[in-house]
Order: C-alpha cells, then structure tokens, then sequence
C-alpha cells in the first residue's frame, strides 16, 4: 500500500493524541505529538524565565532548544528536551497554562514546522495538533478534525490528569481549555481552524475504539487509490 501522511487537528481533548498513536500502531506508522514540542519549548521559557516580550532571548533560547522522540521499552513515545526526558513534566498544569501564549509567536511556530516536516519527508506518519492539515502538511493525503462538547472534553482531561495523580477540579480545567480554543483560534500566525478537505468528526458520543476505526478506514481507502 502507497504511504501517506495523516494529519488530526482539532481542540484540546477530543482525543487527538490517543486516536493518533492508536492509529500509528495499528498501520505501523510513525507518530508525532506536534503539541508535546510546543510544549517543551514552553517548559524551557518558564524554567529560564524567558520574556515573551523580548525577540532577542526568544531567539537566543530556541538555538539552545532540542526537542527529540523517542520510543520506551512499552512502546511508548517520549519527549526529550535537550536529552532529558520531559515527557510527565510537559503534560502539568502550569504548562498547560503557558503553552498557548508561547504558541503564538511566529518565530517559535517556524522553527517547530521546519522540524515537523524534515519528520514527515519519509511520509509513513501520523501527527496530530492544530495546523498539521492547514499548514504544516497542507498536501496530507488524509486531514483530520476532530471536535467534542466542551464537558466532554474537560471530563477526559480531568481523568488523564487523575492517572498521573494530579487533581484539578472540572471549572480549572473548563476554563484552561476554553482560553486555549480562544488563543488557538484566534492568533495571527497559524491560527486553528479545519483545514480544506478535512474530514470532520465528532468525538462527544463515540468510544475511542469507533474514533481509531473510522480513522484508520479513511487512511485505508486513501492508501488504495493513491496514485504515486
Ligand atoms: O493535549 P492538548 O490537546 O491539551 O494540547 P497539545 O496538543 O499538547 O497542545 C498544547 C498547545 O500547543 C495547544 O493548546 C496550542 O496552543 C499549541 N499547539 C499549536 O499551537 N500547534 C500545534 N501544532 C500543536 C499544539
């Protein structure tokens, strides 16, 4: 079957990441979280008390910054930043609270993209995030988008958090994921929004089994009838 690139966007939440790993598995593809670098470089900025206003540091800290993936003994992708494993440090909530601010800014956005699509020039990957259809991949044989219903979705960030002993009552998290949507959606540089030719699905009332097969059914019928 011909290779393709599978790009999921959409809010934070929906089950991107879960979807998109589960995916990865089942075709034998290579994921990539293009939220886990966004990430990183935002737990660099708050660790070294980087000024969002200030170009010049911004600069100076994205030539320091190396963000690599690599796979655990479980199977599981980790984050790496500067060769340290951040994977759980990412994911807390006061990144969380940063991520989107620091995602705005043009020149972060550029030095991510850049590496996001030296990752896809062997194609063979999924990757998930807010502009993989419309600008990072914008010739994705396969564009995803996913929504929810906001409870919905704050419900499965709360459990997510839970596993890893973090408890956040459910109005902290409605209200982080609702300014990230805000930001997210409304930036000047890339901002998130369905890209041309997405398919779009609702995630509120589906099992992540029923979203992971109606994924991996789209990707199939692409792989068939791409032609080089
Ligand atoms: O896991 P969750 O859906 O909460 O978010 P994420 O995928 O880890 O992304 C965290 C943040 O990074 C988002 O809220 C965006 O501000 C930013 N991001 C982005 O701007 N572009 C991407 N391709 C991926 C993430």
């Amino acid at each position: 079957m011909k290779k393709i690139i599978i790009a999921i966007d959409g809010f934070s939440a929906c089950g991107k990441s879960t979807t998109a790993k589960e995916v990865a598995k089942i075709l034998g593809y290579r994921y990539i979280d293009s939220g886990a670098m966004y990430r990183a470089v935002t737990l660099y900025f708050l660790d070294h008390h980087i000024s969002l206003t200030n170009p010049k540091e911004i600069q100076l800290a994205l030539d320091e910054i190396k963000i690599s993936f690599k796979v655990n003994a479980k199977g599981k992708t980790e984050t790496f930043l500067n060769n340290l494993n951040v994977e759980k440090e990412i994911r807390d909530m006061r990144v969380s609270e940063f991520v989107s601010q620091v995602s705005t800014l043009a020149v972060v956005r550029h030095a991510m993209v850049d590496q996001q699509r030296r990752m896809g020039k062997e194609r063979s990957i999924v990757m998930d995030g807010r502009d993989i259809g419309t600008v990072v991949f914008p010739e994705a044989e396969l564009k995803v988008f996913l929504t929810a219903d906001i409870l919905v979705r704050a419900f499965r960030r709360q459990k997510e958090l839970l596993d890893r002993d973090e408890m956040i009552d459910i109005d902290t998290i409605v209200g982080n994921l609702l300014k990230r949507d805000e930001i997210d959606s409304t930036r000047q540089e890339s901002p998130l929004r369905k890209a041309a030719g997405a398919t779009e699905i609702d995630t509120t009332a589906i099992t992540i089994d029923e979203e992971v097969d109606e994924v991996v059914r789209l990707a199939v019928g692409k792989m068939l009838t791409k032609k080089k």
